[in-house]
């Protein structure tokens, strides 16, 4: 059986999930939707440095809509829920990464996503790396080799440098300390986008979420620190020494009176900030408790025996390796429960 497949735009998520439909003998590549001009009319296939497949990259959402496929992995700069209505309401499945995530902090965008559901006969499902992966099934996962749990705290650490991404700037690094603790880079909107995942950890534990607080530390640059907007490419800008060279976000989650689940956010700009915080670049699950126990969750070293932050490319297979799943299930808003443990297809074959 194979599962008929549109990729949805071609960033760093949208290219991992593209080459993995192409090479994946249980996808059938059947549609590849772009906003970049430069992309428009290329093969998918020279979208990420493979031979050709035969389909042709389009920027023609009606064209895209009109396709019969099983599936659309969407992943956009921004999130649309009129976008994502459209797709399940023309039968097609849709796997996004840019959420909406939580039922109960955007009760509107799910009842039209349910409509859309019922009228398309499709599935719905938010997926990627985190939300979606290390701040719930993982640690949902752990908590069976558990006898009690006092705490859970899920970190994500990235350095910046040795992980360049476009949103440097827009992030707030470089800013005045002051100015980013009274107005973060991060909207205040932003642990909503989370919240499903801690729903999911205390749902699974048979708790309610209380209340989730929020903390925001800044580490200043000690020196000027010059970074580059993507990997391989020349350093264009400059953290100044004194400004904001990394930032900490602490989201906690509190059942029963008690911080039950944290998230941790520590994005540095390299090593020379203060405080200097770990920058060896992972997701880390710690559970405290009886046996307390650590996970870390990192690529293999590289050539140069650095280890690279996977958590873009890492959502990009999240909702590919989803979609045989996702298409098999019934239709409606697929939650983690509903899917359960997702069992992937396609993946155990000669390189
Ligand atoms: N759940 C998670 O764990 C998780 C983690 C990381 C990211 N994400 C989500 O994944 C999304 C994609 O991340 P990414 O790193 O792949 O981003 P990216 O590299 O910046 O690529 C996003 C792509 O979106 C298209 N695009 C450009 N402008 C757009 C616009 N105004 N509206 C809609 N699409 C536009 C472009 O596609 P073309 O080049 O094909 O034209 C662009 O390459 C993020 O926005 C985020 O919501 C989720």
């Amino acid at each position: 059986m194979t599962y008929r497949v549109i990729q949805w735009v071609t960033g760093v998520v949208g290219r991992t999930a593209l080459k993995h439909f192409i090479e994946n003998p249980v996808i059938d590549l059947v549609g590849v939707y772009v906003t970049n001009p430069a992309k428009v009319g290329k093969d998918a296939g020279a979208l990420v440095d493979l031979p050709d497949t035969g389909v042709m990259a389009t920027d023609d959402v009606d064209a895209i809509v009109a396709l019969d496929a099983d599936c659309v992995m969407y992943a956009p700069l921004v999130s649309d829920v009129d976008t994502i209505c459209r797709l399940l309401a023309s039968g097609k499945n849709v796997a996004s990464v840019g959420g909406p995530f939580s039922r109960r902090h955007y009760p509107d965008q799910f009842a039209r996503i349910d409509a859309a559901c019922v009228a398309g006969g499709a599935s719905y499902h938010a997926c990627g790396v985190h939300p979606g992966f290390s701040g719930d099934i993982l640690p949902l996962t752990l908590t069976r080799l558990m006898n009690r749990i006092d705490r859970i705290v899920v970190t994500e650490f990235i350095d910046k440098i040795r992980n360049p991404m476009v949103y440097t700037e827009m992030m707030g690094f470089g800013r005045d300390p002051e100015a980013l603790l009274a107005q973060p880079s991060r909207s205040p909107e932003a642990p909503n986008a989370f919240a499903q995942s801690m729903a999911v950890v205390a749902e699974g534990l048979g708790k309610t979420i209380e209340r989730v607080t929020t903390r925001l530390e800044v580490a200043t640059a000690t020196r000027d620190i010059p970074y580059s907007l993507g990997v391989g490419l020349p350093d264009t800008g400059v953290v100044r020494q004194g400004t904001v060279g990394g930032q900490h976000y602490e989201w906690t989650a509190w059942a029963d009176g008690n911080p039950l689940i944290v998230y941790h956010f520590y994005w540095s700009m390299g090593e020379h900030i203060q405080p200097r915080w770990d920058i060896d670049s992972r997701y880390q699950v710690v559970i405290e408790g009886d046996p307390g126990l650590e996970v870390r969750l990192t690529g293999l070293p590289d050539a140069n025996g650095e280890r690279p932050f996977l958590g873009l490319p890492w959502t990009g297979l999240l909702g590919a390796t989803a979609v045989p799943a996702i298409c098999d299930a019934p239709p409606r808003v697929l939650t983690q429960f509903d899917l359960g443990i997702v069992q992937p297809r396609g993946l155990v074959r000669p390189a």
